[in-house]
């Protein structure tokens, strides 16, 4: 089953355990056909050397032909953008994108989220979801939580955000880590209203 979704998604990906969350969510929306504005935070770039001995380059412009080659995906579906670009478009509410989600989002740019900090194009970006009333979804990644991460979640749940910590389950079985991660690649894209059939969904075999 394919779900038609022609309008554009921003994906970011900051420095939260994670990576592989982000890597399989724009294979499979690149996949759709659907056109992706990434953005990754410095942060991001040591995990994914850590988690996916992906090393990434610095050049912004030879990112999204790496990024593509490595999940697997045509190149011309990814627009990558540079922290400080505030000439990219999803830096203003006049653009109109639509949707945004931040995975894996540690609890530094959840913070500077929560307040608006604004201090590079992830957060910008998350701030103009925001105000303007868009969908915004945040992958959230830490343990234990603290009382300021939880009322930055709180708070933010509030304002409408969706929020999906990476907290795979097991009760479909999982017999790889590949299935922890589509598990919660399937939970997130549900809320990006993308369906691509893959999903394995409960009371359904
Ligand atoms: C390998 C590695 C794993 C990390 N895991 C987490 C994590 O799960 N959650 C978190 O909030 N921070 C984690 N951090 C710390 C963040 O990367 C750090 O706070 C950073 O400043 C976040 O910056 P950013 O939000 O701009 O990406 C990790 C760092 C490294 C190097």
């Amino acid at each position: 089953m394919t779900t038609q979704h022609h309008r554009p998604i921003i994906i970011a990906m900051t420095g939260a355990s994670g990576a592989p969350y982000a890597l399989r969510l724009i294979e499979r929306l690149a996949k759709q056909q659907i056109q992706l504005h990434v953005l990754i935070s410095d942060a991001a770039r040591v995990v994914l050397d850590k988690e996916s001995d992906f090393i990434l380059t610095s050049n912004v412009d030879e990112m999204a032909q790496e990024i593509a080659d490595f999940v697997g995906v045509d190149a011309k579906y990814l627009t990558c953008w540079g922290n400080k670009d505030w000439m990219s478009p999803v830096a203003s509410g006049s653009a109109d994108m639509q949707d945004m989600v931040v995975v894996p989002c540690s609890m530094g740019s959840l913070a500077r989220i929560a307040t608006g900090a604004s201090s590079n194009l992830i957060e910008r970006a998350t701030d103009v979801m925001l105000k303007e009333h868009k969908n915004l979804v945040l992958v959230p990644r830490e343990t234990p939580l603290s009382e300021i991460h939880l009322g930055h979640m709180l708070a933010l749940s509030k304002m409408g955000v969706r929020m999906i910590p990476a907290m795979p389950g097991f009760y479909h079985q999982p017999e790889s880590i590949a299935d922890l991660v589509d598990f919660m690649v399937d939970r997130i894209m549900d809320h990006l209203g993308v369906d691509d059939g893959g999903a394995v969904r409960w009371g359904k075999s």
